[in-house]
């Protein structure tokens, strides 16, 4: 079979897939409050389009899917999506990442097709901060969610985003839940990715700063395994039943054996988070692409993955800083 390896020897087998570059919430490290940029529908990739390009992609070794947005339950019929991409035999695992406040009717749905893993965005486990770091009312929804999804059969984890002096004070609060539930939360940096650039921040909470911030609340916090491609790394407190993990998303520490590409709302595919974008394949299907010239593109555009996200950012034109939005890129 073919596969997509790139000149580092890297192969690429999982694909991020935003479904949308729409949210019902506005995270204040994604959005600006109000005229957050969104694409007209006719630029949106269909369902068909997604279907397609993730079905050549999985024939060239692609196994694994997280589905992304903006808010992927904003798309109207996801759930229909989601059917459809479970009948691709060649793909072993659909997961997604959801803000979690439109999904509590759906969980048992989700549990039946072939979605293993749900990360769910909680930034803050109390109402009134919360509230403010998304600019929506929804802390008891997405909390409803949590129990729910607790119970559940899906596999289960919270992403935090580390905003300094916004949630910071909360890290242990977040490592508690640990003790008794066996689920995973992880601690992402920061990343200027909200329509507007680096915020200035007075502490910069990096990877160790976020670990020694546990470390000062738990005496025994033992370091697990790092599983390849992994994009955190995992810990535990001594005798706690669920891990904590760190994401090194702004120091970039995991690209060495980085697995993925992303695909944006719009089809444009991302060989890396800090590349503007390599191509556009949604235009390329829609001027009458078949199936071997898509695999052809993709194993032409892989081959081509930057080093690191270093140099990807690097590489952006002069005039593009790191500034549009994650619910554009996929979150
Ligand atoms: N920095 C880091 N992660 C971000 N996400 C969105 N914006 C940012 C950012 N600026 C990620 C988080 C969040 C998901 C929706 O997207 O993982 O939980
Ligand atoms: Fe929406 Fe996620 Fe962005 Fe928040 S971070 S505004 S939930 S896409």
């Amino acid at each position: 079979m073919e596969t997509l390896v790139d000149s580092f020897g890297r192969q690429i087998t999982y694909l991020r897939l935003a479904v949308t570059d729409r949210c019902n919430l506005r995270c204040t490290y994604c959005m600006p409050a109000e005229g957050a940029a969104i694409v007209e529908r006719k630029e949106l990739l269909t369902f068909k389009e997604m279907y397609r390009i993730t079905r050549v992609l999985s024939e060239l070794g692609v196994n694994k899917v997280r589905l992304t947005g903006g808010e992927p339950f904003v798309r109207k019929n996801f759930i229909d999506f989601i059917k459809m991409l479970s009948f691709n035999d060649r793909l072993d695992e659909i997961n997604m990442t959801t803000n979690g406040a439109l999904i509590a009717e759906h969980i048992e749905e989700l549990e039946k097709l072939k979605v293993k893993t749900i990360n769910l965005s909680i930034d803050s486990l109390d109402a009134a901060n919360f509230a403010k770091i998304t600019r929506r009312d929804v802390f008891d929804k997405v909390w409803d969610t949590y129990e729910l999804l607790k119970k559940s059969s899906l596999k289960l984890k919270l992403n935090i985003v580390v905003q300094s002096g916004v949630n910071t004070s909360e890290i242990n609060d977040f490592v508690a839940l640990t003790e008794k539930e066996a689920i995973e939360i992880r601690f992402i940096e920061e990343m200027p990715f909200n329509g507007v650039g680096k915020r200035a921040t007075e502490e910069v909470w990096n990877f160790n700063k976020i670990l020694n911030e546990v470390k000062d609340g738990y005496k025994e916090v033992e370091k697990l395994p790092v599983l390849k491609s992994s994009t955190s790394h995992t810990f535990r407190v001594k005798g706690f039943k669920g891990v904590f993990g760190i994401i090194p998303a702004y120091t970039r520490t995991i690209c060495h054996d980085c697995n993925r590409i992303r695909i944006t709302s719009t089809g444009l595919l991302k060989n890396c988070l800090f590349d503007e974008g390599v191509f556009n394949v949604r235009d390329f299907l829609r001027n009458g692409a078949n199936d071997t010239e898509l695999k052809q593109l993709f194993i032409d555009l892989v081959s081509k993955k930057p080093k690191d996200g270093f140099v990807a950012e690097a590489n952006r034109l002069k005039n593009k800083n790191v500034s549009e939005s994650m619910s554009s890129i996929g979150g």
